[in-house]
């Protein structure tokens, strides 16, 4: 039996919304609001609205794993509250 992988490259918030298969493994390793340039992000957000973000996507991944699928969280060790 052959797997199918599929990278999926756009607003993971609209791609999470979409997404209507369970998923085996996140990795989220998302921005650290630490004031970096990021293209199409803005890394330098008050911490209450980085927070809110960051709990809005895992809430959207929180829907998805499959039976016994894994979520990697990557963050700052330094980071004072994490999801
Ligand atoms: C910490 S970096 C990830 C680094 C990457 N894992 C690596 O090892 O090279 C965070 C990435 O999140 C991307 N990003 C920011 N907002 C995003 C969003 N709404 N959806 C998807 N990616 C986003 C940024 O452009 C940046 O590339």
């Amino acid at each position: 039996m052959s797997t199918t992988y599929q990278l999926l490259i756009g607003d993971c918030t609209e791609i999470l919304d979409r997404l209507t298969q369970t998923v085996d493994l996140t990795f989220l390793d998302p921005p650290f609001n630490q004031g970096k340039e990021y293209p199409n992000h803005n890394d330098n957000l008050p911490d209450a609205v980085y927070w809110e973000w960051m709990e809005q996507i895992c809430q959207k991944i929180f829907r998805i794993p499959s039976k016994g699928g894994a979520i990697y969280f990557m963050q700052r060790e330094k980071m004072p509250n994490s999801c």
